[in-house]
């Protein structure tokens, strides 16, 4: 720890963000738009050396050069020689899956049945479902996401438990019921009437409170029948008072024999995205984890509906489940953001899915610069849950959710990091380099959270 850290003021604790300001001191970067593919630096870089973030009531008021500092009456919290980013958004990852991270699998659907699914079942004892997600969250911070898409069980208690462990934080996050009522184990297998139920109840309870959101989420196709997915759509039809319409979860086109047992279930779908589409899935407000076997009649459906993938490339690899295109999707005009898929991915690390992200593309003869992967692990995310005009930057008005990274932990880092010539290459090493040994501190709504529990 630098004398800096050693001298940063006492953890407040978790609360919802009152009337105080702070003024964070720091490397402040963050994106103004979509960077596109370049990687010389695009003008929507903001980029503060030295600079200050200004936060009051839990909201950003403005950014300032380093030679421009607020007044006197503002308290001061000194990240010098640090990089102050946005939290990262998580915009796929399952709670319960912490259990079966780096699990001996063997492709999806044994890995799900021989790993995933005894975890899950788990969650049937709330008191073990309310440690789980107590955990979670306290996970996601720890590794620097301060907003996430969360798949937690099939039980409605689990669903509280982590929308409570998220509200006690301050965080902005979205979750749902799993939905799953055949081809599943019995332990976990729902069934449609009383889904509906602890849905529209779930939904009234949580959507739109603070800054949580409700997500329909049936688990994926094969595990849902035609009736459960018909009240997704009735649902998915509901205009919220407090937020507007719910969201919708789901995967799609992981895995080769997860395709060839939708083909089976749903001979008269065009394919498998088709099977979501003639359901009226399909929304603004829909995002997709993986989407590797899609053709471009589905990318364009995506790109007409608005609906976005969550590429997840460490979960991609690990599972074997393929190659996301990325190139092609950005072509069709589909939205992409990049998620850690965990307990198929092995980390809740986003430097990490940025980075095996980059090797994804490699392998494709393609880039992914630091600018567009810090894109879309912040604002792009943001964008994909309409949220972007208070999440994932520093404008002003937006949720003050601020991680300050080390720029190196270790000599190595240190020495890479002090050869690089421009932002742009010392941005990239460091994507590749640091991880959630680097996180120094993590605001959310403006407040100092405790991320990393002893
Ligand atoms: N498809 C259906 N359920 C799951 C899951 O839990 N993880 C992944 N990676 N794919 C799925
Ligand atoms: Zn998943």
């Amino acid at each position: 720890m630098s004398p800096r850290e050693a001298s940063a003021p006492a953890i407040a604790p978790a609360a919802a963000p009152g009337r105080e300001r702070v003024a964070l001191r720091g490397d402040v970067l963050h994106l103004r738009a979509d960077p596109g593919a370049a990687a010389e630096a695009p003008p929507c870089v903001h980029f503060e050396p030295d600079g200050w973030l200004l936060a009051e009531g839990g909201r950003v008021v403005e950014l300032r050069a380093a030679d421009a500092p607020p007044d006197p009456s503002w308290p001061r919290e000194d990240w010098r020689g640090h990089l102050l980013l946005p939290g990262f958004i998580d915009l796929h990852v399952h709670a319960p899956q912490l259990d079966v991270i780096g699990a001996w699998g063997d492709g999806l659907l044994r890995w799900l049945d021989d790993f995933t699914y005894p975890a899950e079942a788990r969650w049937a004892d709330a008191e073990h479902a309310r440690r789980g997600a107590g955990r979670f969250v306290r996970q996601l911070l720890a590794h620097g996401t301060t907003s996430a898409m969360v798949f937690p069980t099939v039980h409605r208690h689990g669903v509280d438990a982590l929308f409570e462990a998220a509200r006690e934080q301050g965080m902005c996050l979205v979750s749902g019921k799993v939905l799953m009522d055949r081809n599943v184990p019995e332990a976990l297998r729902d069934e449609v009437t009383q889904a509906e139920r602890d849905c529209v109840a779930l939904i009234e309870s949580w959507h739109g409170r603070e800054r949580l959101r409700y997500a329909l989420t049936p688990r994926f196709a094969p595990a849902c029948s035609d009736e459960q997915l018909r009240m997704c759509a009735r649902l998915l039809r509901i205009e919220h008072p407090r937020a507007g319409a719910p969201y919708l979860q789901t995967h799609v086109a992981e895995n080769r024999d997860e395709l060839r047992w939708v083909r089976e279930l749903y001979p008269a779908s065009r394919s498998y995205l088709d099977v979501y589409a003639g359901f009226g899935l399909l929304g603004r407000r829909s995002v997709l984890a993986h989407g590797i076997w899609l053709d471009d009649a589905d990318r364009a459906l995506l790109a007409e509906r608005g609906s976005t993938l969550a590429f997840s490339p460490s979960s991609n690899l690990f599972l074997g489940s393929g190659l996301f295109d990325w190139a092609r999707a950005d072509a069709a005009g589909v939205r992409v953001a990049v998620a850690s898929d965990v307990g198929a991915g092995t980390s809740l690390c986003q430097l990490r899915s940025a980075a095996e992200a980059c090797k994804v593309l490699a392998l494709q003869g393609t880039r992914l610069s630091a600018w567009r992967a810090l894109y879309a692990l912040t604002r792009g995310a943001a964008a994909a849950l309409e949220l972007e005009p208070e999440l994932g930057h520093f404008e002003p008005g937006a949720w003050a959710d601020v991680v300050a990274w080390r720029w190196a932990a270790g000599e190595l880092q240190e020495h890479r990091l002090g050869l690089a010539r421009s932002l742009h290459e010392r941005l990239y090493a460091w994507l590749h380099m640091a991880d959630e040994r680097n996180v120094a501190a993590v605001y959310v709504a403006g407040r100092r959270v405790q991320h990393r529990p002893s």
